[in-house]
């Protein structure tokens, strides 16, 4: 298990597949603000590879993040498209709705960076976000990423057009100490 200073990030137990399904992903508002793509429900047996982790899969490395404490399940994170030539990745991340607001998705950044850059030695992380997301935008700035820039009404989100900020952060400007 991967450790921070409030959360662990470890591998997907069966026990996860179904408090992640009903909490996170059959939220159709937390679904299609975090998801990039429209909310559809999932059938209890669903195979969907958003919680049935493929060890193998390349460019991808999905996490269950616990709390350091008692590792109980408080969400998801996920390095994916890793690109070993560009040694760049991207980072997501999503909380069950009763952990949020309590410094553990600063912490899921700290360390899902800290996995990027030791551990997979790229060089580039990046975080994109809706331009609402306050919790995100300042969980990554805390972690040092900076706003690169700002895709004008990119993302089709219940009704409405919002902006995504796309969020960067460069090995050699990284202080894991943050
Ligand atoms: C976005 C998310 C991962 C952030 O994790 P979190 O644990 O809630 O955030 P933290 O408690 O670490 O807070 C980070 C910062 O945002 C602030 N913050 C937290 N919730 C906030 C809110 N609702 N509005 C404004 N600021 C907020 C905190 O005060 C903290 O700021 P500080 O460092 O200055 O004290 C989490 O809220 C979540 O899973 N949301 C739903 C899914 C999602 O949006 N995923 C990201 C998709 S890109």
């Amino acid at each position: 298990m991967l450790k921070g200073a409030k959360v662990g990030l470890r591998a997907r137990y069966e026990d996860d597949i179904e408090v992640l399904r009903t909490e996170l992903y059959d939220d159709v508002v937390n679904g299609s603000r975090a998801e990039g793509r429209p909310w559809r429900p999932m059938t209890p047996d669903s195979k969907d590879p958003r919680l049935v982790v493929d060890d193998k899969a390349q460019g991808l490395v999905q996490f269950s993040a616990v709390e350091l404490d008692g590792e109980t399940l408080i969400g998801m994170a996920t390095l994916y498209d890793i690109d070993t030539h560009h040694r760049s990745a991207h980072i997501g991340l999503g909380l069950l709705p009763s952990c949020r607001g309590m410094g553990y998705g600063t912490d899921v950044v700290a360390v899902l960076t800290h996995y990027g850059f030791v551990v997979r030695g790229l060089h580039r992380l990046q975080i994109e976000t809706l331009a609402d997301n306050a919790a995100m935008l300042r969980a990554a700035e805390r972690n040092g990423f900076v706003r690169e820039g700002v895709l004008r009404s990119s993302s089709w989100v219940m009704g409405e057009f919002l902006d995504e900020v796309v969020l960067g952060l460069l090995a050699e400007d990284w202080n894991p100490n943050h």
